[in-house]
């Protein structure tokens, strides 16, 4: 197979790994990729949001699955200009993809499926905002109806910071989405589908907050890990019954399937599992740490929901192992991120045992890696116990230098039991 995946971060460098594994694929090309994916795929400077462009390099390249790694690209059409030349295309249309570009859509869509979820209040004045904070009370959960990049929820007791954020998104010609608060541990759970047969991955936790013990702003993700001690046995089952199927058979009844990766963000709050948002596309860091543990190929998985063939596959096969991810984000991020740092130590640390070194924004100038982004590298370590694969991508973290530079350090702390 020759494959063709469009992005160019961390969770894209995943793929990207994950495919060089699997002994079906031939060719791994990226478009446009960045520094790291380079030395393991062919990769290509087009423009990612570009359908046509996608499209023709598909075409030239002869690809016969092409993977969107990013929601931009979904959310702009570019699955639909690859299926339209008759391309395989792992990712959902433009109209499915609504499910994460607008929150207010996603709502709509939980609502009618009967799935659990935060309360809403969809709000396109002030007025409105102001009558449902007073409503919602606070905890304030205040989010831009439309893509962020992670970056346009706030949460926050304080009403005026709520109200700026309203207003902020407001004066930008969004809608703005009010919502109860939800409390309890958040868990990503995702799963492939065809637009009918749902197959879920395994949970992975992601944690959002910039510095250790969860303070500080929230970011892209600071870093994942997989499996969860500690979450209920029955958790997936139930989130394939009571989200993830009800789902994406209500996208089918609508005429506008969802085909491709549905991303469920849980809350396991004190009243039972919510929805706390749906991506379209796989998490960012959590794929670093799901793809890590699987065995079966991810090529027939991919391939299988691209092409309505999902109920033909056999079971997946998981390794016991742990894994866990470790983002090391520029100095300045999330706010500002200062790009240019030359970064090294990249060849040491993706020699410790169990560990791949994931690049996100990176770029080569002459001979030397440097910075090109907030989220800079994600650094896995895979291991027999949450502790050892801990252990080793701390080590491997350690190993590198970007000054500057920042990452948590108590990412699986707690769960490994540390
Ligand atoms: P979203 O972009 O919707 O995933 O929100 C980003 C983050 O904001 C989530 O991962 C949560 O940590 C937080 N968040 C979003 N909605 C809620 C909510 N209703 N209650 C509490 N926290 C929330
Ligand atoms: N890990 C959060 C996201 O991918 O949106």
């Amino acid at each position: 197979m020759i494959a063709l995946i469009v992005g160019s971060g961390a969770r894209e460098h995943a793929l990207v790994r994950a495919l060089r594994r699997d002994t079906q694929v031939n060719e791994v090309h990226v478009a446009p990729g960045n520094a790291g994916i380079a030395s393991d795929a062919q990769v290509h400077a087009i423009d990612p949001l570009d359908g046509e462009a996608v499209a023709d390099l598909a075409a030239a390249i002869g690809a016969d699955l092409v993977i969107i790694g990013p929601e931009a690209p979904l959310v702009a059409g570019v699955a639909d200009a690859v299926r339209a030349r008759g391309i395989a295309c792992f990712g959902p249309s433009a109209e499915a993809a609504r499910l994460e570009g607008s929150k207010a859509f996603a709502k709509e869509v939980m609502a009618a499926a009967g799935v659990p979820t935060a309360r809403p209040a969809v709000c396109a004045t002030l007025a409105e905002v102001e009558a449902a904070l007073d409503d919602l009370g606070a905890p304030y959960v205040v989010k831009d109806d439309g893509l962020a990049a992670g970056k346009g929820v706030v949460v926050t007791d304080d009403r005026a910071a709520a109200l700026a954020h309203a207003r902020a998104c407001l004066d930008a010609g969004s809608q703005v989405v009010l919502e109860e608060y939800l409390d309890g541990p958040e868990v990503s759970l995702f799963a492939v589908t065809d637009g009918v047969t749902v197959v879920p991955l395994r949970p992975a936790q992601d944690f959002k907050r910039v510095g250790d013990g969860d303070s500080g702003p929230n970011t892209g993700g600071m870093g994942s890990y997989s499996p969860l001690p500690w979450s209920p046995a029955d958790l997936v089952d139930e989130t394939m019954r009571t989200v993830l199927q009800p789902t994406v058979d209500e996208m089918r009844r609508r005429g506008t399937p969802f085909a491709g990766l549905l991303y469920a963000g849980l809350a396991l709050t004190s009243k039972g599992l919510r929805v706390v948002e749906y991506n379209c596309r796989f998490g960012d860091p959590e794929t670093q740490v799901v793809l890590a543990r699987l065995d079966s190929p991810l090529s027939s998985l991919l391939l299988a929901a691209a092409t309505g063939t999902l109920a033909d596959l056999p079971p997946l096969q998981w390794s016991d192992d742990a894994a866990v991810c470790v983002v090391i984000a520029a100095e300045g991020y999330p706010e500002s991120p200062v790009t240019g740092g030359v970064i090294t130590g990249l060849a040491d640390a993706d020699a410790v045992e169990g560990v791949d070194v994931l690049h996100a924004g990176t770029r080569a100038e002459g001979a030397e890696i440097v910075a090109s982004g907030g989220r800079v590298l994600s650094v896995v370590g895979r291991g027999a116990t949450l502790a050892e694969a801990r252990e080793r991508a701390y080590a491997a973290v350690a190993l590198i230098d970007l000054p500057g530079a920042h990452h948590r350090s108590d990412i699986a702390a707690r769960a490994a039991g540390q």
